[in-house]
């Protein structure tokens, strides 16, 4: 059978056929199809691409009905077991495992490049302290790539590799500076002798000790999240990061951009409304009035639930779920935990979830581990974002090396005022 669409325009009679590659038609091959020669051409109508393909890429799978997640081709579930954020995060930009020399390599150029310009803390005492910290990251992301202007040189490969360990080195930095800065505590520096997470916790953490000394169950369960944070495909905030980067923008600008779009409560925002979901339930009994509200259509939505892809059980949920009860062996148990167990107890038997799908997601159970952790619910979009670092900059190195990639720049369909004059003021 020829892997073709034969289309007929029934306003002409006219019959085209169009290529069937990948599971997908090329939309610019349907700009043939014209009703006459004034016609503009077929275009598709997609808001908020439901049911497109933005990109070929190699890096991140997932299989919404079957709750199934591979970075490049490897199972979610082996590496949150068996593999580190550092070392996952090679594996996103590199496409392979890095063998003992070449983990050794990028842990040293990450690790030795986690301190910042000293100037940038003035960017930090620029605002006021209970600025929310994602609006402090965006802002930090950018001054920091003014620092760096030879990142402009984005086809450089050298360069790009610098720019990209320094991105990586430096989102922990930046995050427990906002964080000290919010809480009015002294900036810790980077201690390099501790593992990435270790190092986070360190410059979070620590207060008059002259070597902090992270709980290793604490720093082995963060590593774990940003593994599960790392990438996920073309969602909101790495589109952004794609079609930012399109425009051959230097990665900081681009990075910022998708960091801002991360910060929106539908997309990594989520993980700080499920807390205060949660704390505005108060208790398991309250659970079935709050489900009922959810069901009213009220526009109140069950945060940390639904998802545009997954149709099944985020499998990042079920990790972060086991992670969740290691750490409260440590820090005990976070009393809105019950309430979480419940709402999914309720949710997952419920019709109306049910049917449309909507199982927990990597934002519903995050927070109560950060939260257990003692970090404050502002910073929990932050954490997302540093994980996710690792997974906008493969993206967007992909995007940059990807021949049939250009600016982007989408169409529309024009439902505006037919032409007009200009009318004088005294006419209006
Ligand atoms: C992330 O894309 C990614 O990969 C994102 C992410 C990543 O790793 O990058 O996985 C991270 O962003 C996870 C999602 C975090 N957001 C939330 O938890 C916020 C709550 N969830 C929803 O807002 C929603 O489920 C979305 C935004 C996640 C997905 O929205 P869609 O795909 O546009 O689905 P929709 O809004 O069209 O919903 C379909 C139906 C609607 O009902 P009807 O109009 O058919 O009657 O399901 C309902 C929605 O009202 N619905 C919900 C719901 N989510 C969807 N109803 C109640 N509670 C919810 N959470």
């Amino acid at each position: 059978m020829p892997e073709t669409l034969t289309i007929t325009d029934n306003r002409t009679g006219k019959t085209y056929e169009v290529p069937i590659k990948d599971g997908t038609i090329r939309a610019t091959d349907l700009r043939q199809i014209k009703f006459d020669e004034l016609d503009f051409g077929l275009m598709t109508y997609d808001p908020a691409f439901m049911n497109t393909a933005a990109c070929r890429s190699s890096i991140t799978f997932i299989d919404g009905d079957r709750g199934i997640l591979e970075y490049r081709g490897i199972p979610i579930e082996q590496l949150a077991e068996k593999s580190t954020y550092l070392e996952t995060a090679y594996l996103l930009l590199n496409g392979e495992l890095p063998t003992q020399s070449q983990l050794d390599e990028w842990t040293f150029n990450v690790t030795h490049h986690t301190i910042l310009n000293e100037k940038l803390k003035l960017v930090l005492d620029a605002f006021r302290y209970n600025a929310h910290p994602m609006g402090k990251f965006i802002s930090m992301i950018s001054a920091l790539g003014t620092m760096y202007p030879e990142a402009k040189n984005i086809f450089d490969y050298d360069n790009r590799q610098k720019q990209i360990q320094r991105i990586v080195a430096k989102v922990i930095t930046i995050a427990a500076f906002g964080y000290r800065h919010m809480v009015g505590m002294p900036y810790a520096y980077p201690d390099n002798d501790l593992s990435y997470s270790e190092n986070f916790l360190n410059m979070i953490f620590k207060t008059t000790e002259t070597k902090y000394k992270p709980h290793p169950a604490l720093a082995k369960a963060l590593d774990v999240l940003l593994i599960l944070h790392a990438d996920h495909e073309q969602n909101c905030s790495t589109s952004t990061m794609r079609v930012v980067g399109s425009s051959h923008v230097d990665p900081y600008s681009a990075l910022a951009a998708a960091a801002a779009a991360l910060y929106g409560p539908l997309h990594g925002g989520a993980n700080e409304e499920v807390i205060r979901m949660l704390t505005e339930i108060g208790s398991k009994d309250n659970v079935p009035a709050f489900i009922k509200k959810v069901k009213a259509g009220e526009g109140v939505k069950l945060m940390g639930f639904g998802h545009r892809v997954y149709k099944n059980y985020d499998p990042r949920a079920k990790i972060i779920k086991q992670v969740a009860y290691e750490v409260f062996e440590v820090t005990g148990k976070n009393p809105l935990l019950d309430i979480a167990l419940e709402l999914e107890r309720i949710a997952l038997e419920d019709e109306y979830f049910v049917k449309r799908k909507l199982y927990p997601n990597v934002d519903f159970y995050s927070g109560l581990i950060y939260q257990a952790m003692k970090f404050p619910m502002d910073m929990f979009p932050v954490l997302f974002a540093i994980g996710r670092t690792s997974g906008w900059l493969a993206q967007w190195q992909e995007m940059l090396l990807d021949a049939d990639q250009k600016i982007s720049r989408p169409r529309q369909i024009f439902t505006g005022s037919p032409r007009r004059d200009y009318k004088p003021i005294s006419q209006r």
